[in-house]
């Protein structure tokens, strides 16, 4: 009798403790369920959980199985809810409640037969791509892929319409009159180009080439399915949140909106789906356009009437948060306790651009539009620059008149003829980081095929012809190797300073090639690199040791991005900063984080096991 019970009580205890241990679904409300189409269950869907407005989304993939699975959810209601696989119907569903223990949901995908709307929704960049296959000439191609996706996606819904060759001449017109320098070479070929990429039937044709069982995308790899992606509207309709950075003393998260010259912080310590605060950067004595006010001065209707241009933030040793404008040519220090500004102008040079501490709490910046790297040194107030080294006399020349054209333009009747000026390409003094193992000071030139090493105390320069173009915003990893990206390449490279070696990789973006990646930053705690996928509505994570992407694709088509960091957890974080942003899929920009590895264990759940679904 005692051993029977003795067994029972081992029997029971083990039954108990594996429950304990197996079953190890969400503490909270949450959803799960499965996907599947009329053939089985559907791998890699978007299952996107949104609430509150201004919204707040979590997006999880479905399995292998079509399985999903949410983790605890912060409300129980007021969800509403996207499925999306490119390739099959989007569907939603309202008012959604989410139970303790979980709600099951069971949904059946349509697959989409007319291939057009198939193509409608797939991201800008295999719309772009069929422009840049009418390229003959590889110069005026990347002249192209630089000058027409620096502020917005080309390919998307609103830039791939069917136009007559004068509407284009048109369009790309007012493109020049709104920043893009382009020569006379592209400016006479692109509107060929454009109404042969999409004159409707042979783009179709050619875009059905990526069409399969699959979709036309590929199906996000089992790495990317186990991250969860949350989202969160950030600004208006005019709004662009051109970078971002965690403030590393509470863990929140401040982007910096140019358009509309604010300065946002979010913060989730109270409220899951965010409260919002925003800061008006002092405009000060400027005028709309800052110092290109005589060149802006006739704008028309829906042109930005921005001061400032507030561009790039980081936090500087105090805890204060320093930001550039380009268009006040200013620098601006905004202590988060008092929401006082120290706004500093620049003693020389003009467009002040990407922005970085060094440890000794100096600030070095980029300055495009002359060609210098400034530093700032907050303390003792003192500013320094480095002329950076130009391709030739002709545009050294140039550069250095440049602040005299800028301040006069009224006499040259600029705003007019910068339309149809045969294009010059300048240096561009592009992304800068301090190399965390010597303190040495590295930035890029993006139309120069070089990056550079300024000692930070004797200001000595060491220029670097780069083995690819566009070299954009560079970064170190923790051991000083530096990582930069090329913007028109689409590759990811890297350069070990002391062996003067480099090494490079294609980004694994379909079509190959057509990604343009912005920006790059590493993880310091893990090495992993980040990427920006920017054309491909994607953010790509790269592992050095096994030399491995991991394509995450983005829940919110035209995803733009520009800016990556990291918080406290080692989530990644990115802001949307397409412009104009009526061209992005929800209207408005939102700050997005990637859990690489937030997504709960399904098996370990307990939840689709063969009896917990009979059960059901
Ligand atoms: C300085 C920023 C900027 C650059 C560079 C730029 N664009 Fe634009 N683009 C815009 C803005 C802003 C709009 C929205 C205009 C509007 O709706 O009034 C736009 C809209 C468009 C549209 C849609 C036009 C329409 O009528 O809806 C096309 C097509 C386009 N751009 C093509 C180009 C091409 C081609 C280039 C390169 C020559 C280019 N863009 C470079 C800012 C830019």
């Amino acid at each position: 009798m005692k051993t029977r019970f003795h067994i029972f009580v081992v029997a029971l205890l083990f039954v108990l403790s594996a429950a304990s241990v197996h079953a190890v679904a969400p503490d909270g409300p949450f959803f799960y369920g499965h996907i599947s189409d009329d053939k089985g269950p559907l791998a890699g869907a978007m299952v996107t959980f949104y609430h509150g407005k201004p919204v707040h989304s979590l997006t999880v993939f479905s399995d292998e199985q079509g399985r999903f699975l949410s983790p605890a959810l912060p409300w129980s209601e007021g969800y509403s809810l996207r499925v999306r696989r490119v390739g099959w119907k989007d569907l939603r569903r309202e008012k959604l409640q989410a139970r303790p223990g979980g709600t099951k949901l069971q949904f059946q995908l349509e697959r989409e037969t007319d291939f057009a709307k198939v193509a409608a929704v797939m991201p800008g960049n295999y719309w772009m791509n069929l422009v840049l296959a009418e390229f003959e000439d590889d110069t005026l191609k990347r002249e192209f892929k630089q000058q027409c996706t620096y502020c917005h996606q080309q390919g998307t819904p609103l830039t791939r319409v069917e136009r007559s060759r004068e509407d284009w001449e048109e369009v790309i017109l007012d493109m020049g009159r709104r920043g893009a320098i382009i020569t006379n070479a592209l400016r006479e070929r692109l509107p060929d180009y454009y109404m042969r990429a999409y004159d409707k039937a042979k783009a179709l044709e050619k875009l059905a080439r990526f069409q399969s069982d699959n979709g036309p995308l590929p199906v996000p790899s089992p790495q990317a399915r186990k991250a969860v992606i949350e989202e969160w509207d950030l600004g208006g309709n005019t709004s662009n949140q051109h970078d971002v950075m965690i403030y590393p003393r509470d863990g929140s998260v401040w982007t910096v909106d140019g358009p509309i010259d604010q300065l946002h912080k979010l913060t989730l310590d109270n409220n899951p789906d965010g409260e919002r605060t925003s800061y008006d950067v002092p405009r000060g004595d400027h005028k709309p356009g800052g110092v290109y006010w005589r060149m802006e001065k006739k704008s028309e209707a829906g042109r930005e009437n921005n001061y400032l241009a507030p561009h790039s933030l980081q936090t500087a040793p105090d805890g204060r948060i320093w930001l550039t404008l380009p268009k006040g040519n200013q620098l601006a220090g905004f202590d988060p306790k008092t929401a006082q500004w120290d706004m500093v102008d620049l003693e020389q040079g003009i467009n002040p651009h990407t922005l970085r501490f060094d440890a000794k709490g100096r600030l070095w910046y980029t300055i495009t539009a002359t060609n210098h790297v400034g530093m700032y040194n907050p303390e003792t107030r003192e500013q320094k620059f480095v002329r950076l080294e130009s391709p030739d006399l002709l545009t050294a020349i140039t550069l250095r008149l440049t602040p005299f054209f800028i301040r006069n333009a009224h006499w040259f009747d600029l705003e007019d003829r910068s339309a149809k000026m045969d294009g010059v390409s300048m240096p561009m003094p592009y992304g800068i980081d301090v190399n965390p193992v010597d303190g040495s000071v590295w930035y890029s030139q993006l139309n120069f095929r070089h990056i550079g090493r300024i000692d930070p105390d004797t200001l000595e320069l060491d220029s670097i012809e780069t083995p690819f173009d566009t070299p954009r915003r560079l970064r170190f990893d923790s051991k000083g190797g530096l990582w930069i990206p090329s913007y028109t390449e689409a590759t990811l490279n890297y350069y070990q300073s002391e062996t003067k070696s480099w090494k490079s990789w294609q980004l694994p973006i379909e079509p190959i090639g057509s990604a343009t990646p912005y920006a790059l930053y590493i993880d310091q705690q893990t090495d992993q690199v980040w990427i920006c996928g920017t054309a491909s509505d994607t953010m790509l994570r790269f592992d050095p040791v096994s030399e491995e992407f991991t394509v995450y694709p983005m829940p919110n088509r035209v995803t733009y991005t520009r800016e990556i960091d990291f918080d406290a957890a080692g989530n990644m974080w990115t802001s949307h900063s397409n412009g104009p942003a009526w061209h992005v899929e929800s209207g408005i920009p939102k700050v997005s984080r990637i859990d690489p590895d937030g997504a709960p264990d399904i098996e370990a759940s307990g939840l689709f096991t063969k009896a917990a679904t009979a059960a059901n």
